[in-house]
């Protein structure tokens, strides 16, 4: 029932860091309409997510959660067959703890009745947010954790409902938290309950200024950079949402997409969908950038080196290409370069390399892979090996101490 519920990394758009508990039934409509007139979901983003403050302050006399039908008049069943009708998949938010992060009923001792709930609304993906999850008596809170997060995979797959589970617990185990070890022990048991998990911090909100934003992306990729060993078809590091539209420039939007896409993270837009722009969509729907996202291996990329403010990353690829990214964290341009061999690409004898650029498309053959990399901007290529060219070896892993 859980099987290969995400074989690759979940697309889709989510109302939290643009809108947070101004929703109502209008947005997700209008999202859905857009997400398909775009092409957006053409291109892969076709999960919609309703986040916190879809419901009352309190459940109903059964113990159910009840929608807020103020925001919601039609309910979430008549939500979710709206965007099933659009090809589209339907998700809601939930907490694991005794309330949500707004203080809204949570699931604490209810967990395969909310999970039935879902299914009778056609859900087909649930992010189980962890605030609030109270002590027990004789268990460490990672322990805790743990025996809920199983609990409600259970729950779920009791259902009978094919729901991808998205676990936000790990990001309760790194934030404010200085040893990491309780991070990396729930790390190692997320991937056995659900197919992708939040690893850290929010991303910044719509409403903070534009370099708030912008540090927020680069706290959130330092955070997922070393963490590739728990990520494969089924399994996926989710750093947050994409923000573009929403303060960021072009080439931080660029950077964002970049770097998610090198880390094979969730692309969940958090941003006015209808309101994007030719520029931005662009970004969003690189079809080149969102192929490195969805390839079928797996591989979350690595660091191959860092120099002050540059990073070079490599991700391998199922046919053999690997994707390189050149990522300027910088306040001016910088020139990047490395090699194929750096890579992991060894060459050989009448070895060449054809490298595309995928932000301008340019392509060209050689064994560099250069650019001019505007501050806070990045370049990304897909290097494919000539048919002489030896096989590709596996890049290491730098782990990043943070
Ligand atoms: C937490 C999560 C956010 C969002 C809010 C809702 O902060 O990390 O993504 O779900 O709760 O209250």
């Amino acid at each position: 029932n859980g099987a290969n519920l995400a074989p690759t990394p979940p697309m889709g758009f989510n109302n939290w860091a643009r809108y947070t508990c101004n929703l109502n039934e209008a947005l997700f409509v209008a999202t859905a309409d857009r997400l398909v007139s775009s092409g957006l979901a053409a291109n892969g983003y076709r999960t919609i997510t309703v986040d916190d403050c879809w419901m009352t302050g309190s459940r109903d006399a059964a113990g159910n959660l009840v929608t807020n039908s103020s925001r919601f008049p039609h309910g979430m069943k008549w939500l979710a067959d709206y965007v099933h009708g659009k090809g589209l998949q339907f998700g809601i938010y939930e907490d694991a703890g005794t309330s949500t992060c707004v203080g809204l009923p949570a699931s604490w001792g209810h967990e395969q009745a909310d999970a039935n709930l879902f299914a009778s609304f056609g859900v087909d993906y649930v992010k189980l947010d962890g605030c609030n999850v109270p002590p027990e008596p004789g268990k460490t809170q990672e322990q805790t954790y743990h025996d809920v997060y199983a609990k409600w995979s259970q729950a779920l797959a009791n259902t009978g409902r094919r729901m991808v589970f998205s676990e936000s617990a790990p990001a309760y185990f790194y934030i404010g938290v200085s040893d990491k070890r309780d991070w990396y022990k729930v790390l190692e048991w997320t991937p056995q309950y659900g197919q992708l998990w939040r690893e850290g911090d929010d991303m910044g909100l719509a409403e903070y200024s534009a370099a708030t934003q912008w540090s927020t992306i680069v706290r959130n990729y330092d955070y997922n950079l070393p963490l590739a060993r728990f990520a494969g078809p089924n399994a996926w590091n989710d750093p947050d949402f994409l923000i573009p539209g929403s303060g960021i420039t072009p080439d931080e939007a660029r950077s964002q997409m970049s770097l998610w896409s090198m880390m094979a993270a969730p692309l969940i837009l958090s941003t006015d969908v209808t309101a994007l722009g030719a520029a931005e969509l662009a970004i969003v729907g690189n079809p080149d950038v969102v192929a490195v996202d969805q390839d079928p291996l797996g591989a979350q990329g690595t660091l191959v080196s860092r120099n002050g403010n540059t990073d070079i990353l490599a991700r391998q690829l199922a046919n053999g290409d690997r994707a390189v990214a050149l990522f300027n964290r910088g306040g001016s341009s910088a020139t990047i370069s490395t090699t194929t061999a750096t890579v992991g690409l060894p060459g050989g004898t009448g070895c060449t390399y054809a490298v595309k650029d995928l932000w301008t498309g340019q392509s060209s053959s050689g064994t560099t892979i250069s650019a001019t990399v505007p501050a806070h901007g990045t370049a990304m290529f897909r290097v494919t090996p000539g048919a002489t060219c030896a096989g590709a070896q596996p890049t290491g892993q730098i782990t990043v101490t943070s």
